[in-house]
């Protein structure tokens, strides 16, 4: 992989909800699972987004509005793509239990694809989860507010749902250290990933720097460093 922007055209989107949309773009090569691309459009910073699915030359996004440019990645007809980063997640030894916080989904959505297993999905509110009958498979939904699915959060539901299988989990920080925190006293097995900011995505700069690792070169870190 050089670490270059090539620019690749948007085939279609869609919005999931208020928050959160999809964007498909053209990418001819198959990425590893539990990668991620730097996103840049001209006018605004790049930003790390992760590999949501991947089928015949189309790479799917799944997008949180939150600040400037996931706001204009929307209307964008082009974008550069430097990637696939990181570098493919350890293999399970059997279905996984998939543990996701909010956008953390993104990821784990291409690992079900790839390696199936139960999904674990929380987030505030109803109104902030991506349409679950699209999600197939089994999955378990928590909202803090109890607006659907488990009352409480995403740990709760899994501490409900205890399984020997391998976890991969993504979410932000407070719940991948709550999760660390588990891994450490149950002997939980897996591997978790977080929102760092990432400036230069290929190890130099230092900025994602969590847990003793680089999350742009190593983007699922075991669960019990957290
Ligand atoms: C490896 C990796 C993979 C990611 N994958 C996805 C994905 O698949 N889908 C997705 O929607 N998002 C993903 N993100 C997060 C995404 O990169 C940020 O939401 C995006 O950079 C925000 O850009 P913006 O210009 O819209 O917002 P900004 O204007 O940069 O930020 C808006 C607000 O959000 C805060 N913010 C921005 N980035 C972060 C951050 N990383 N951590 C904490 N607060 C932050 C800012 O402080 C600001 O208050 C990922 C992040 C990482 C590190
Ligand atoms: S973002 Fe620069 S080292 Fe990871």
């Amino acid at each position: 992989m050089k670490y270059e922007y090539k620019i690749s055209g948007v085939l279609r989107k869609r919005k999931l909800n208020k928050y959160v949309y999809e964007i498909y773009v053209k990418w001819a090569e198959k990425p590893p699972v539990g990668t991620f691309f730097m996103v840049w459009l001209p006018g605004f910073e790049a930003i790390p987004l992760s590999v949501a699915d991947w089928d015949k030359g189309a790479l799917k996004f799944l997008v949180q509005i939150r600040g400037q440019t996931t706001k204009a990645l929307y209307s964008a007809e082009k974008v550069g793509l430097m990637g696939p980063l990181g570098r493919e997640a350890p293999r399970p030894s059997s279905k996984p239990t998939l543990i996701a916080g909010g956008i953390g989904v993104a990821p784990l959505l291409y690992m079900r694809r790839e390696w199936g297993g139960k999904l674990i999905y929380g987030a505030r509110n109803s109104e902030m989860l991506i349409p679950l009958d699209e999600l197939g498979g089994e999955v378990i939904v928590a909202t803090e507010d109890g607006s659907k699915g488990i009352k409480g959060t995403v740990i709760d539901a899994f501490k409900e749902n205890l399984a020997k299988s391998d976890i991969y989990s993504c979410g932000p920080l407070p719940m991948m250290r709550a999760l660390g925190e588990m891994a450490r006293s149950m002997g939980l097995r897996g591997y978790g990933s977080t929102e760092v900011p990432v400036k230069c995505g290929m190890g130099i700069c230092g900025a994602c720097a969590i847990a003793g690792r680089l999350l742009c070169k190593e983007p699922w870190i075991p669960l019990h460093l957290f």
